[in-house]
């Protein structure tokens, strides 16, 4: 097990997260996805978020607005087991409405719930998911603390599954580093790229055009850490035809500080879908077998329903991945023992003989399997029964259960 999470046990930065880490989790978020699948394997999937047969219990503390964020990890909770209650809109409908500090909130919260999973404005204080973290320790509360989303700072669990959606495509060139990228439009006040460049360091790129306005650069704190052959370009088809995965993403006005009514799309978002977004010219550059990403949701920029005539636009595919990568990362910090391929073969029915019919049985409720050579007899609480098949004996052997010997095998005196 390699953790490399804040402090132990906190996601506050994609940067906390190093490469076995970040590779764990994606070969998790594969054995989930498969396991969702079929219905011993999401009964299996069940037992994850649970301690002493109780469910763990997960607080959304969200002070901006959600969607997709909000969903997936309410329904990967609810998955594995645990128990989630969520307050939306913290900065009115918590007591930060009337002036308590994130101090106090999680000192409060804290000792009821193993995980509080807090989105931010951070527009008053740029530091309270750290805040949120230290009150943990300072307190010694046991709780941890995951970052949905800290104003123009970061986004970890997008990261997560944005290079999730890239690793499961073309994982090869990805983890060689051998792909091209391009971070495309408001570079400074998108924290999901941010997120993104601190998690791609650990795998390195051939190249990474950072393509914005001057305005738009990605902002200073970034690139002071991030160490990546990045090269800033202002105009968009003449590297077109290089880029292997584009990431486009919409102008963050709410995190500018514009005042406009956010329904309603403004000149500049216009001028900036032109510079910035998916033309019918940018189309016809772009390679044959780009991935297109986009974390939503979407302004002018970026025609939505492309997806339906243009395989390359994966949009769609990047936010489901943003429910199974949510699984395995809370598995990754929850449920260390559980371990998935036991709990999925347990979850599995044989046949057993019946007077009248044959009976399903859960593999569970199996305590003992006849050591005997060609005998299919298994030990119930309620004494020795058949299994239907020589076939379904060999599943129960290779869980482990015990072996005796039946009383039709055994010695008789
Ligand atoms: C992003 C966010 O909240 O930063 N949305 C998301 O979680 N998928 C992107 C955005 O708001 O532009």
């Amino acid at each position: 097990m390699n953790l490399s999470f804040y402090k132990g046990r906190h996601l506050i930065s994609a940067s906390d997260l190093d490469f076995l880490t970040k590779q764990q989790i994606f070969s998790e978020t594969l054995e989930i996805k498969r396991l969702y699948e079929n219905a011993d394997g999401k009964k299996a999937l069940k037992r994850i978020l649970r301690k002493d047969g109780q469910p763990l219990r997960f607080l959304l503390l969200f002070w901006e607005a959600s969607t997709r964020t909000v969903l997936s990890f309410q329904r990967a909770i609810s998955i594995l087991g645990g128990h989630h209650e969520t307050i939306y809109d913290a900065g009115k409908f918590s007591s930060a409405a009337k002036g308590e500090t994130i101090r106090s909130t999680i000192r409060i919260l804290g000792p009821a719930y193993d995980c509080i999973i807090m989105r931010h404005d951070c527009k008053e204080d740029p530091e309270a998911l750290k805040t949120a973290v230290d009150t943990c320790g300072e307190y010694g509360l046991e709780t941890s603390i995951i970052n949905a989303g800290d104003g123009k700072g970061e986004h970890p669990t997008q990261m997560l599954l944005d290079l999730f959606t890239v690793w499961e495509l073309r994982r090869k060139e990805f983890e060689n580093g051998e792909l091209n990228y391009a971070f495309v439009g408001d570079l400074r006040d998108s924290r999901t790229i941010h997120s993104c460049l601190f998690g791609l360091q650990d795998y390195g790129a051939k190249k990474i055009y950072l393509i914005s306005s001057i305005n738009n650069n990605l902002p200073e704190w970034l690139t002071e850490k991030v160490f990546l052959p990045m090269e800033k370009v202002i105009d968009i088809c003449p590297v077109a035809s290089e880029v292997n995965v584009w990431y486009f993403t919409r102008y963050q006005r709410g995190r500018k500080g514009d005042k406009c009514d956010c329904k309603t799309v403004t000149k500049r978002e216009i001028k900036y879908a032109e510079n910035y977004g998916v033309t019918d010219m940018l189309l016809s550059l772009m390679k044959k077998n780009a991935i297109v990403l986009h974390p939503l949701p979407h302004g002018p920029e970026y025609p939505l329903r492309v997806d339906v005539k243009d395989a390359r636009f994966i949009h769609y595919n990047q936010a489901d991945n943003g429910f199974y990568v949510r699984m395995a990362l809370l598995k990754l910090l929850f449920a260390r023992d559980v371990d998935l391929k036991i709990a999925e073969a347990e979850e599995k029915t044989v046949k057993i003989y019946g007077q009248v019919a044959d009976l399903e049985i859960s593999i569970r409720s199996i305590a003992a399997v006849c050591a005997g050579g060609n005998c299919a007899a298994v030990r119930m609480p309620g004494g020795w029964v058949k299994v239907s098949s020589m076939e379904e004996k060999e599943i129960i052997h290779k869980l482990g259960k015990a072996y005796v010997i039946c009383p039709e095998c055994g010695p008789r005196f």
